[in-house]
């Protein structure tokens, strides 16, 4: 297995570390059925790569093998964004027939870290999602890894998280502070179960803590609430 290289610092600091704790234990506390975790959202931007790259990270730092698989196949940013280097296959190489299975998972310099980038954009991403080779991927890495956290795009704007839904245990929704109406984001909620997506719970991220003395510990934190929604 090839090595790829995250040259954009993975932050350690006591108040991202304690969020993410959080997010492990409430995750344990879904139940340890729960192993593939889609990370979704509303809209673009409200932290779900970074949400799911944290995460993959901070099991893996607890000695679980830890697989961060990157499905938003429709923009290729987190090689540009965390300056990822030694990548040369991806995602989209494979479900397009021009890569095998072990030509696009990667070990990183974090033990027990591994990796699956989108890969160049393909002009046809619902299709590529909603097909055997996917199905089989999947398969395949919830054999070997104890977690596979899978980054999508933002469903209230692509169906591809309700496609990769269908193989994943549970979803996770991130939301971002004060950017978003909560009729949408109950929308989407409503969406995921439509599709038969058990939602484990919600991650509020970019606290404003300016704005609330409760969080002041977190630094730009993240607040973790998992629990059933009724609507
Ligand atoms: N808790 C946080 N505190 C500060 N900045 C954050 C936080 N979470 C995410 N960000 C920043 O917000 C921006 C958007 O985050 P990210 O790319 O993870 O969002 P996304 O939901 O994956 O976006 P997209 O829908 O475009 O894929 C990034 O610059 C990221 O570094
Ligand atoms: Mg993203």
């Amino acid at each position: 297995m090839k090595q790829l290289k995250i040259q954009k610092e993975i932050k350690d600091d006591y108040a991202t570390t304690e969020a993410f704790n959080t997010l492990k234990t409430n995750l344990a506390f879904c139940g340890e059925q729960n192993r593939v975790i889609m990370v979704t959202s509303t809209l673009p931007g409200e932290g779900k790569s970074e949400v799911s790259l944290y995460l993959a990270h901070a099991l893996a730092e607890n000695g679980k093998k830890a697989l961060y698989l990157d499905c938003d196949i429709r923009k290729s940013v987190m090689i540009g964004k965390y300056k990822i280097e030694g990548v040369d296959k991806a995602l989209t190489h494979y479900l397009s027939g021009q890569a095998t299975m072990d030509d696009i998972i990667y070990s990183t310099e974090y033990d027990n870290m591994y990796m699956v980038l989108a890969g160049p954009v393909a002009p046809n991403p619902t299709e590529l999602l909603d097909s055997e080779e996917f199905r089989k991927l999947v398969a395949k890495v919830r054999g070997e890894y104890d977690y596979v956290i899978v980054d999508v795009p933002p469903l209230g704007v692509v169906i591809d998280a309700a496609i990769v839904g269908k193989y994943v245990d549970g979803a996770i929704v991130v939301v971002e502070q004060g950017t978003i109406r909560k009729r949408m984001v109950i929308n989407v909620i409503k969406q995921l179960k439509r599709s038969n997506i058990n939602v484990l719970g919600a991650v509020l991220n970019k606290i404003d803590e300016t704005n609330s003395s409760y969080y002041s510990g977190y630094y730009k934190g993240y607040y973790k609430e998992y629990g059933e929604y009724k609507n």
